[in-house]
């Protein structure tokens, strides 16, 4: 046995199948009706739960009921129906103070969610209490909603921000953390559970170093909530925030839990109806707590759908649940980490259940992997993860993410490491075979140039007489394709025709920002003429050298001002890329169109 972080006793490592026996998964999983559903034809294996968890029928109906029982604004009527709403709306307050271990439910302040919390306190409390010259401390791994709203008050008053550094295995490093904490230190927004890495952070230890500099401690327990028990007295946090949506309630609702002392003394984050005691033009006072942070009318059946679903969570039993991811926390790991060019991202000894990985050999992009497993049915998320500093500090554009939740099994497991497996076999395969010929290589020779070679490499030359008869073309081709699966497959056959980019072109100067993947492009006027462009690309991610494909079949060998007049936005619709591609993959794409159409700007008297 060993001792999870959070207290609970662990068994060790169990045979593949073997189910934990605390926890009756298939029960559980007959709770969630999506996981009844099939995608792609597979049956869904959803390893997205950071993201968002799944809503078991308990949450369903409680909204069903609330909307088609009890639906009325809160707090201002004396029709039943607004007693009976307002009465649900404040027991769901109860529910998350016992979820919490609050001390009472005026602690409890409904907002959208985890990012909502943050700015609630950088804006009210940071606004009346930093100075120029105040400190706040954040760790390397937070995500960007607890960086970008503290960074905006730094701009506001002056304050500063620390970072503390995590270690190679993506530990919060508490000596750097003492050596950063000061007089002058206001306040330590951390993460408690990484959404990246999974780790668990000291949080007791931070607390009580920060508590002993006099300054107040804000929790980001987004991801801790749906993982660990949790006891905000027990913590002595000041602050703590957290998103219903992670914890299987409904999304836009979510948790500021405050010290009653220190919430009564911030001023209202917003001014509105509800918020108030009275209202004259010349002076308006405010409601006690909770009301006075809560303007507006609520998300009610937000609200109610939290307290149903943190009902389930306590029906199931939080250590239970813990216990169950641990167990398939250390299952995925052990598989994973004997898989052959496989390295996973945060090795923390106190993790909760995400796992981020890349595949480094054959080098593979989270994005194609992310693409691909969506194929087989398996949902994981690809990316920075909204953690752009963590991915810098592993010198890497993204990760591919599984995180676990109550209803995953270690046979979900097994079918996502044989899909895994089989992906690493096709790129080795391909890594070693020869370059396909298809119908957009009449462009360029596959094998003109070479990454090593001096040659001058061959241009993709114009495909049609014009953009709009190239875009044209693609469109009817894409007609021959019922579905995006296989819209998908032709992007990613003609995306192998392009020839790899000599080195020489994958300078800083050429690197394209703004894709999840790395990407480089180099445009040039073509010799002998006074406005033709032509350009090469090229990605790390075979989905992005599919768009590439598109865009030089639309644009290489065109005239600038017919590039500039072309509705690339408008074709992108007609093909459905915009609703088929994630808004990562579209702001990428938005990118390189950009690229080209500056450098065409340039050629003419137009400005982009
Ligand atoms: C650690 C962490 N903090 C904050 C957030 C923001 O949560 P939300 O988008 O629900 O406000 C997330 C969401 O992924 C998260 O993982």
């Amino acid at each position: 046995m060993s001792i999870h972080p959070i207290g609970v006793a662990v068994p060790s490592a169990r045979g593949a199948n073997a189910p934990p026996r605390a926890l009756d998964v298939e029960r559980v999983r007959a709770d969630f009706p999506i996981l009844g559903r099939e995608v792609h034809g597979q049956p869904l294996i959803y390893f997205d739960n950071a993201a968002t968890t799944q809503k078991p029928q308990a949450v369903l109906d409680a909204l069903m009921h609330y909307y088609s029982n009890d639906n009325a604004n809160i707090h201002r009527a004396v029709h039943l129906l607004s007693e009976q709403a307002t009465r649900a709306y404040e027991e769901a307050r109860h529910k998350v103070c016992r979820f919490l271990g609050a001390a009472a439910p005026q602690e409890i302040i409904f907002v959208r969610g985890a990012t909502e919390g943050i700015n609630l306190v950088a804006h009210s409390w940071g606004r009346a209490n930093l100075h120029a010259g105040d400190e706040i401390i954040l760790s390397a791994m937070e995500h960007h909603s607890n960086i970008v709203p503290w960074q905006m008050l730094c701009e506001q008053t002056g304050a500063v921000l620390r970072v503390v550094p995590i270690s190679d295995d993506g530990e919060f490093l508490l000596d750097e953390y003492e050596k950063l904490l000061s007089d002058r230190t206001r306040l330590v927004a951390v993460v408690y559970v990484s959404n990246s890495l999974g780790t668990i952070t000291p949080v007791r230890r931070i607390i009580e170093l920060a508590h002993a500099r006099g300054a107040l401690v804000l929790l980001d327990g987004a991801q801790a909530a749906p993982h660990l028990p949790m006891d905000v007295q027990e913590l002595d946090c000041d602050f703590f925030v957290m998103s219903g949506h992670k914890v299987y309630g409904p999304t836009g609702i979510g948790v500021l839990y405050g010290k009653a002392p220190l919430l009564e003394r911030m001023p209202p984050y917003q001014g509105g109806g509800d918020m108030i005691k009275s209202v004259t033009f010349a002076k308006t006072t405010y409601a006690d707590l909770p009301n006075k942070f809560e303007a507006g009318t609520p998300h009610i059946a937000g609200a109610i759908g939290l307290g149903a679903a943190l009902d389930y969570l306590e029906s199931i039993g939080r250590e239970r649940i813990a216990l169950h991811e641990e167990m398939l926390l250390r299952y995925a790991t052990e598989q994973m980490s004997e898989l052959r060019g496989v390295r996973i991202i945060g090795n923390a000894p106190h993790k909760a259940a995400v796992i981020s990985f890349v595949v480094d050999d054959p080098p593979m992009a989270a994005l194609d992997i992310g693409t691909k497993l969506d194929l087989e049915g398996i949902a994981v998320r690809t990316g920075h993860h909204c953690c752009q500093p963590v991915m810098d500090r592993f010198g890497i554009p993204g990760t591919t993410r599984l995180s676990f939740a109550l209803y995953n099994t270690t046979a979900e497991i097994d079918v996502f490491l044989d899909v895994l497996r089989g992906l690493i076999a096709d790129a080795d395969r391909k890594r070693t075979g020869s370059v396909s010929e298809g119908p957009f290589s009449v462009a360029y020779a596959a094998d003109s140039f070479s990454p090593a070679s001096d040659i001058e490499p061959v241009y993709p030359r114009a495909a049609a007489d014009s953009p709009q008869a190239a875009a044209q073309e693609l469109i009817e081709e894409f007609e021959l394709f019922d579905d995006w699966v296989d819209r998908y497959q032709y992007l990613l056959e003609r995306g192998e025709e392009i020839p790899p980019l000599p080195e020489a072109f994958r300078t800083e100067a050429n690197r394209v920002r703004g894709c999840q993947s790395t990407v480089y492009l180099w445009a040039r006027k073509k010799p002998g003429t006074t406005d033709v462009i032509e350009f090469l690309a090229d990605s790390d991610a075979e989905l992005v050298r599919g768009l590439i494909a598109l865009l030089e079949r639309l644009f290489s060998g065109q005239r600038a001002e017919d590039i500039l007049a072309f509705d690339v936005e408008g074709f992108f619709a007609r093909l459905g890329l915009d609703q088929h591609l994630t808004l990562g993959r579209r702001n990428g794409l938005a990118a390189m169109v950009q690229r080209i159409r500056h450098f065409a700007a340039t050629l003419t008297d137009r400005k982009e």
